[in-house]
């Protein structure tokens, strides 16, 4: 038990009472309209009260009239409900939608008070990508949906990253630069973050409207005030340094570096203007973006900043000397805008640049930041390649323990349920660790939920879980009938032990499909490392048997059928297992091309059922809502303003970024996707090109040219880009087809 919060405060600090500080009722009206929103039939059943305590903590107990949660934090009252809900009513949210409303309407009792406690201080959720992989043309509802699945599973400290460009243009503004020179250094919607990052400037397909930066501000307004009512914490953008060239010659006299080169990119688009964090109008900067941010989110909100400036992008200089003056300089820009900021960065840097980033050189950058508790690392892909073990504990700074687990928003499966929870906890309890937080910091929110909830599940146990017991319960919430069968259990109880046990570091990432990229004669399977497509698993012993469990279940009990998570699971496992299929087929043709015999018939032959499985599987696709590359093309239009020219615009970012991923492909398929349209569109267009191609060249004995291979995949992606939905190219925007039939299929004709 708790004291009463007031009770202690009165104890603890004589009569010191902050003025500003919100009353108890005031600061749970966030938790109060996140139980009505989410459990409308028992609003009147939960009530909340915040208590005095070290660190996020609550328990559960029965009242008279419904339940009863003490807690020290709002965000700690947001997971004591959702324990309650998740442990004692069955039911859960996730992000094809919130089944919290099935709560049976007799409320279970708790019986003996449950007592929960978050094992660090910070929960905390995004990478910077996600904004545009995932997030890009989110509008209110949706991000709703994602704060309050945040919120209820603990997360006290999520990035807030949309709108920024509205404040940076009003900074820049004011420092006489014009709108054409900002609007010569801004990147289209889909590809902020990397503008943000500095790694690109300026834009392909046309420059950003103010439509754009004026809506998402507006957005972000909601946002922030959304995310202090479910007691979070936003991670709020500042100054990083990234300017529009013009500056210089507006600033002769500042010190500019440049020559940044990122991912293939011309150099008109990359090679941006960075501001020197010695020179005091990289400080003058820095006040007026935060003091107009200040103005328009409240001063108090939050002192914790993101600021990213070597994002794949190597500092100008590796002297150490130099290194400690840029963060020295950045560290007192922020403490002169807010005598409070934090410094939050993500550590992305010291893994993939490893060999810019000795440990002298992260020593010197850390350590020209004064302080333990003034930085915030996000040490990004702790599941795989960890760096605070490396780095002392990041020399003593406060960093956060995080999954990255997904490029791009790839689908493929992939996981390791007994590493999520138990590393995060070796780390906490290695010899002088500072580490304070655990996270995601996935670049793209896409399928594999269970990889992630078990993440933030375990940041509320001081042991780790039992990952058995966990995905029985797991499932059993996932599919709410009554009796759960067997066969439904038995599916998870599978894939959990196969495909969420991958062991190996050098796979440890969404397992990249093969259909999704260019077609090529070598260099497509068993990857590894930044984008893998070698599979660490046995199709036939996984997805194979979880697959026909799944179907047998639904023969068990037809009620599941109308559950949407099984649907979706249906389609995903199926999804994964035309995947696989696909390596084996295109094996077979690559085999087939190179025989000493080949035929232009052979090879034709052999093609055939690599272009019949993509049929399939945007067959199977199209069965479900949430498989839609029209999802992500509305989603994408709706900001038009009813205009014609801005609703293509916007259309072609969300192409691009899905595809060639820059003007000529810089990144070509980097963020390729699994759904309906996509595939039958584009990849399977692609796939008939190239084994079009191979049957050509047997029939006039040309060798390969893999040159002109190459060049075809990106003038198809060209053309498919400046495509808009609908336009003759007779594409469906809607669900259609029957998924129980299609999974029959699947597995009748590709087992
Ligand atoms: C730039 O520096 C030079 C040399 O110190 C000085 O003469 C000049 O006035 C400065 N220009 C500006 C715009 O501050
Ligand atoms: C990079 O930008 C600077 C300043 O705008 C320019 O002088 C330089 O030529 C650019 N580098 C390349 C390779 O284009
Ligand atoms: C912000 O918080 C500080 C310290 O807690 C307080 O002094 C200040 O008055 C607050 N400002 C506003 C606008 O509430
Ligand atoms: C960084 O270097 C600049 C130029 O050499 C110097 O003027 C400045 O004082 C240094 N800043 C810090 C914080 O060390
Ligand atoms: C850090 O941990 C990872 C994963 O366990 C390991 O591969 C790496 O060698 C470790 N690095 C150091 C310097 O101990
Ligand atoms: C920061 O942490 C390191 C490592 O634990 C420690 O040596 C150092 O004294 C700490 N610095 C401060 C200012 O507390
Ligand atoms: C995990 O839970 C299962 C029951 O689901 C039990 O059989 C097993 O012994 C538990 N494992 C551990 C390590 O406690
Ligand atoms: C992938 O690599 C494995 C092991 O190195 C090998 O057995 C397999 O044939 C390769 N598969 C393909 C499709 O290249
Ligand atoms: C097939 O032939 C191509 C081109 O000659 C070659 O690069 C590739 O390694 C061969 N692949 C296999 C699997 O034999
Ligand atoms: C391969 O194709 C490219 C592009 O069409 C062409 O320039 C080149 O000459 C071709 N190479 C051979 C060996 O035919
Ligand atoms: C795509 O549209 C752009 C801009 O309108 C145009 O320059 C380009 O030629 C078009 N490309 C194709 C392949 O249609």
């Amino acid at each position: 038990m708790f004291l009463r919060r007031g009770l202690l405060t009165v104890l603890a600090l004589g009569l010191e009472v902050a003025c500003a500080a919100k009353s108890s009722a005031e600061e749970l009206q966030g938790i109060y309209a996140l139980v009505k929103r989410r459990t409308p039939a028992h609003a009147n059943a939960f009530s909340f009260a915040l208590v005095e305590g070290e660190s996020d903590a609550f328990t559960i107990s029965d009242a008279r009239n419904g339940i009863h949660v003490e807690c020290t934090t709002v965000s700690a009252c947001a997971r004591g409900y959702y324990t309650y809900l998740t442990q004692h009513g069955g039911v859960d949210i996730w992000w094809t939608g919130s089944r919290l409303n099935e709560l049976p309407s007799h409320l279970p009792k708790v019986g003996q008070p449950v007592e929960g406690q978050a094992i660090v201080p910070y929960r905390y959720h995004f990478n910077t990508v996600t904004f545009d992989y995932t997030a890009a043309f989110w509008d209110f509802s949706q991000w709703e949906l994602e704060l309050d699945w945040l919120a209820l599973r603990g997360v006290n400290l999520p990035l807030a990253w949309v709108g920024y460009e509205y404040i940076l243009i009003e900074t820049f503004r004011e420092v006489g630069l014009s709108d054409a020179d900002i609007a010569d250094f801004l990147s289209g919607p889909a590809f902020q973050a990397w503008n943000r990052f500095g790694n690109i400037q300026g834009s392909w397909g046309g420059e950003l409207p103010m439509d754009w930066v004026n809506d998402q501000f507006a957005l972000q307004k909601r946002l922030i005030k959304r995310m202090v009512e479910l007691g979070m914490t936003p991670v709020l953008p500042s100054f990083t340094g990234f300017v529009p060239r013009a500056l210089s010659t507006l600033y002769p006299n500042a010190s500019i570096v440049t020559g940044s080169q990122w991912s293939g990119f011309p150099s008109s688009l990359t090679n941006d203007s960075f501001l020197e964090p010695s020179d005091p109008l990289f400080a003058a900067l820095q006040k007026s973006f935060i003091s107009k941010q200040q103005a328009a989110y409240g001063s108090n909100v939050s002192h914790i900043y993101t600021l990213d400036q070597y994002n794949e992008n190597d500092p100008f200089s590796g002297d150490p000397a130099y290194l400690r003056n840029v963060t020295a300089g950045t560290f007192a820009s922020l403490r002169d805008a807010d005598p409070d900021a934090v410094w939050l960065m993500q550590g992305w840097l010291f893994f993939s640049s490893e060999s810019f980033w000795t440990d002298e050189r992260i020593e010197a950058y850390l350590g020209g930041v004064p302080g333990n508790d003034s930085m915030i690392i996000l040490d990004l892909y702790s599941e795989a390649a960890p760096q605070w073990n490396r780095t002392k504990s990041y020399y003593g700074k406060q960093w956060v323990w995080c999954e990255l687990h997904d490029y791009g928003g790839n689908m493929g499966f992939e996981g390791n349920l007994g590493e999520l929870t138990h590393d995060p906890l070796a780390a906490l309890h290695s010899p002088g660790s500072s580490m304070k937080g655990v996270g995601l910091a996935m670049e793209g929110q896409e399928g594999n939920e269970i990889v992630y909830d078990i993440l933030l599940d375990q940041a509320w146990s001081s042991t780790p879980l039992n990952v058995s017991s966990y995905v029985d319960s797991w499932v059993a919430r996932r599919y709410p009938v009554k009796p759960l069968p067997s066969a439904a259990a038995e599916a998870w109880r599978i894939l959990s032990t196969t495909v969420y046990n991958n062991q190996d570091p050098s796979t440890q990432a969404t397992i990249k499909s093969i259909y999704e990229l260019a077609p090529a004669l070598t260099g497509l399977t068993n990857r590894t490392g930044h984008h893998p497509t070698a599979i660490p698993y046995d199709t036939d012993t996984s997805i194979l048997p979880a697959l026909k469990a799944l179907l047998e279940a639904k023969a068990q009990h037809p009620a599941l059928a109308a559950v949407p998570e099984f649907a979706y699971d249906v389609v995903d496992v199926a999804r994964q297992l035309l995947t696989n299929r696909f390596v084996d087929l295109y094996t077979v043709l690559v085999d087939a091309y190179n025989a000493s015999d080949a035929t232009a018939d052979s090879v034709k032959a052999a093609g055939r059922p690599l272009l019949n499985l993509l049929c399939d599987l945007d067959a199977l696709l199209y069965t479900n809502e949430h498989f839609l590359l029209s999802n992500w093309i509305a989603d994408a239009r709706k900001w038009s303003h009813g205009s014609k020219t801005y609703g293509a615009y916007l259309e072609y970012n969300a192409r691009n970024q899905i595809t060639l991923w820059g003007p000529d492909g810089e990144i070509n398929d980097y963020a390729s996707k699994a759904w309906a349209g996509l595939v039958g569109t584009y990849y399977k267009p692609r796939w008939e090109t190239f084994v079009d191609y191979l049957v050509e060249t047997k029939k006039k004995g040309e060798v390969y040219n893999s040159t002109l291979v190459t060049s075809t995949m990106l003038a198809i992606g060209e053309k498919w880009d400046n495509g808009t939905w609908g336009a003759g190219e007779g594409q469906w925007w809607g669900v259609r087809g029957n998924t129980w039939e299609m999974a029959e299929h699947v597995l009748q004709t590709w087992a």
